[in-house]
């Protein structure tokens, strides 16, 4: 593995090697880095979660982390993403983390850069990194992919949340059906679709998705979105026992999901964030290490 752009690069072994890999760290801890070594995060749209864990995650490795903010950087003056990412690289930037508005950016850059690019979300393209501690909160819960039901609901179509975990659940075995409003459903992804009582009903895991107003072309309104097609208090009583709550947040608390439902005890969105961390240093650890920077840990398969 050069680089963390897309789900579809990677089988299903390789998907729960990194899945293992973080719950290792997660279980264990790490040793960081020895050499000095540069993460750049390159965050071209807002972001709270993704781009603080990377922080903390490249400062447990023991990185030092490059914080870039566009509205303060060269890009002002009409330097692209490329010669931006490209003068990183040339200062001495390890890896390089990239946020965009425009699909495909991460994979233009790993084309062309020598350095290890991870997607932190392009456009609606893809979030593999947000898949990964999705996959490994699900893991969490029931020890295996194959067979489960996931739904996944809401804004699929603007969605790289949707894309990336589409792409590695259906790789892992398990059946993903999608629900929602039908001009958010994504012909593309070739999705099994349930209305929102029959997945909360059916489902192992209900994937809500927030509504991405900020990709719409039009404006929609909210009102009345959560009895149609979000996660009512009625619909979590139809759940069975065992189900679990997902959302990659950020939430619209009472649009996609009653405001008393996210902290709920079969919700897991807090989790999903706590999992990021690690999620992200496995895949930075195994990016450098696939690079030739090896450091003292020492996980049995590893060392
Ligand atoms: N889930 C997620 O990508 O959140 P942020 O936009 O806050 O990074």
């Amino acid at each position: 593995m050069k680089h963390f752009v897309s789900m579809k690069h990677l089988s299903a072994a390789e998907l729960l090697q990194l899945v293992q890999l973080a719950a290792d760290i997660q279980a264990q801890g790490v040793s960081a880095y020895r050499q000095q070594l540069f993460a750049a995060n390159l965050f071209f749209e807002p972001s709270t979660r993704t781009k603080m864990s990377f922080t903390v995650a490249e400062r447990k490795l023991g990185l030092e982390v490059l914080d870039f903010a566009a509205e303060a950087s060269s890009v002002t003056k009409g330097e692209t993403v490329y010669d931006t990412a490209k003068t990183l690289q040339s200062i001495g930037a390890s890896v390089l983390v990239i946020r965009h508005p425009e699909e495909g950016t991460a994979g233009m850059l790993a084309e062309k850069l020598d350095i290890p690019v991870i997607n932190a979300g392009d456009g609606k393209g893809e979030h593999p990194t947000q898949c990964l501690l999705d996959l490994m909160t699900i893991y969490q819960e029931y020890g295996r992919f194959n067979g489960l039901k996931v739904v996944i609901a809401g804004d699929i179509r603007h969605s790289r949340v949707a894309r990336s975990n589409a792409l590695a659940l259906q790789q892992l075995g398990a059946q993903v059906f999608a629900a929602g409003k039908p001009e958010w459903m994504d012909a593309s992804m070739d999705l099994p679709v349930l209305s929102m009582d029959e997945a909360a009903a059916q489902c192992d895991v209900m994937m809500l998705l927030r509504i991405q107003f900020e990709r719409h072309d039009k404006k929609e309104a909210a009102a009345g979105y959560l009895e149609e097609y979000g996660l009512t208090k009625a619909r979590e009583k139809r759940m069975q026992p065992h189900s679990i709550i997902m959302h990659p947040a950020p939430v619209n608390r009472g649009i996609e999901i009653d405001d008393s439902l996210v902290e709920a005890p079969r919700s897991r969105i807090f989790r999903q964030m706590e999992n990021g961390v690690a999620a992200r240093m496995a895949v930075i650890l195994t990016l450098l290490e696939g690079r030739g920077m090896q450091r003292g840990y020492n996980f049995d398969k590893r060392e």
